[in-house]
């Protein structure tokens, strides 16, 4: 076992330790603002000792304590001994989620009206990175799972032909795995963009944990992606904003990465969620895959006993005979109800209750995430919970989900879409209008048109109508599918900017 080494961390208790009278931001001074006389009078003693303990290494740049966007001390080292852990060659922690570590990557690779080629189904900060960069999209529609309708990824074939018919796009972006835990190997993929001499980015914002246990799936790194974005504060023990910022190869400018940070970044960076990289990063290397065995056991403890009740409540079922073999992480559990009585929502409406917490649901599926302290006890009480809610009481709660066709929803959309300028100013909100849908062929979409299921867009604002579309789109509202965001939910109009 790895002695416990945080320099960053342990540069941040000396600088503490040494009780050091700060003439410096930030404002609260190492929590002492706090303990002031005034008002700890006023104040309750808990929350003071709650921010004041956090605050104490809350500090700034100084030259005990270095700096994010020019490291050369504690910051580069721990800096240096994560990318050793996770195969990097070069690491970058990001205090703003994994959503800055994306819109730097898009900055860093394209210049405006550049084109990239990305996943349909990707989250709204790759597309603030495409707004930002002014870049143009080759979107490629995601393949759905069948069973559970859950999109995933484009195919090998489709990033091909993509890059055939956009020889000048200057990278590939996909996000993988999903937000319920399936994913796809990447190596055939990486091949296929290396052959062509391009960088393949990916949005690995669920898996940082990814290689870290002979259970869990392959890190993207691993499979020789030139960058990846993690949310290290999703599944690893690190404070909320922490993520990290992976790089290989000589395909991505490092100079031109450091600069797009260092605009999207702030210039004061909170050293408590640096610092938490830096221990989440110590852990692993002290503990190794011991760190993530507790929760496995759980996550497996779980699954027995819910495949031994007789409730309606079941995990996500999937056939995984796509073109595309999937993965599932292990620590993911993805819950519904087979009877279609209660939604997404509605389940963890009903988790709640009885003082469980999930982390995303939506109108299927509720999806509960495990780190590395769940325990079994803590399992013990989602047992109870669903003892609760599989009662007759609550089963008929809530309107009847209708059964999902996702098959219908992607296979209409065009699987490598025409470039979709992200331009800003290209066009100008006030000159959109609403027209009917039947009479919008041609026509550049002024909004963003997502069925649910699967929740892909069928349309970006920006992108062209094309007849196949409105067919599309006029079919499924037909069926009565919900449109997330319309302005008019039954899909009759749409707002559009001249042609
Ligand atoms: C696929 C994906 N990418 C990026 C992000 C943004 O991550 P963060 O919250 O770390 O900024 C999320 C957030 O949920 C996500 O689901």
């Amino acid at each position: 076992m790895k002695p416990f080494i945080a320099p960053l961390f342990h540069a941040l208790v000396r600088h503490v330790t040494s009780h050091p009278t700060g003439f410096h931001v930030p404002g609260h001074h190492g929590g002492q603002a706090l303990k002031q006389s005034k008002w700890k009078d006023k104040a309750n003693d808990d929350i003071i000792d709650y921010f004041y303990k956090i605050m104490q290494i809350d500090v700034t740049e100084l030259s005990s304590t270095d700096d994010l966007h020019h490291p050369e001390a504690s910051i580069q080292e721990a800096q240096q001994l994560a990318a050793h852990t996770f195969g990097a060659e070069e690491t970058y922690f990001l205090v703003g989620g994994s959503t800055s570590g994306n819109i730097a990557l898009l900055l860093t690779v394209c210049e405006p009206d550049d084109i990239i080629i990305v996943q349909r189904n990707v989250h709204k900060s790759i597309l603030n990175g495409l707004k930002l960069a002014g870049a143009k999209a080759v979107f490629l529609t995601p393949q759905v799972e069948p069973m559970s309708g859950l999109a995933t990824i484009p195919t090998v074939l489709q990033v091909e032909e993509a890059l055939v018919s956009y020889p000048e796009a200057k990278a590939v972006l996909l996000s993988n795995p999903n937000y319920y835990g399936m994913g796809v190997k990447l190596r055939p993929y990486v091949e296929a963009v290396h052959r062509k001499n391009k960088p393949i980015l990916i949005d690995e914002a669920h898996g940082a944990h990814f290689g870290m246990h002979p259970s869990f799936p392959n890190a993207a790194l691993s499979e020789g992606v030139d960058a990846v974005v993690q949310s290290a504060h999703k599944t690893l023990p690190t404070l909320t904003m922490g993520a990290l910022l992976h790089i290989q190869g000589n395909r991505i400018s490092r100079e031109t990465l450091r600069q797009s940070l260092a605009m999207i970044q702030s210039s004061s960076p909170s050293f408590p969620i640096l610092a938490s990289m830096d221990i989440s990063r110590a852990m692993i290397d002290t503990l190794g895959e011991d760190m993530f065995q507790k929760s496995l056991d759980s996550a497996a403890a779980f699954r027995k006993w819910l495949s031994e009740q007789q409730s309606d409540i079941i995990e996500m079922k999937t056939r995984n005979d796509g073109e595309t073999e999937l993965y599932f992480d292990p620590l993911r559990i993805v819950l519904h109800d087979k009877s279609g009585q209660r939604s997404g929502f509605e389940l963890q409406k009903q988790l709640e209750q009885q003082g469980c917490f999930a982390e995303m649901a939506d109108p299927r599926y509720v999806v509960l995430v495990l780190g590395i302290q769940t325990s079994l006890m803590d399992i013990r009480k989602l047992h109870l919970a669903i003892e609760k809610m599989s009662s007759a009481a609550n089963r008929t709660l809530g309107e009847i989900v209708k059964p999902i066709t996702p098959s219908v929803s992607v296979n209409l959309c065009s699987s490598i879409s025409e470039p979709v300028s992200f331009a800003r100013g290209e066009f100008k909100k006030e000159t959109s209008e609403r027209i009917l849908l039947h009479e919008a062929e041609h026509h550049i979409s002024a909004e963003m048109v997502t069925p649910y299921p699967p929740g892909i867009a069928i349309l970006y604002p920006g992108e062209k109508i094309k007849a196949a579309m409105i067919e599309h789109i006029t079919q499924l509202a037909f069926a009565g599918t919900k449109f997330q965001g319309a302005a008019d939910p039954k899909m009759q109009t749409i707002a559009v900017y001249p042609k």
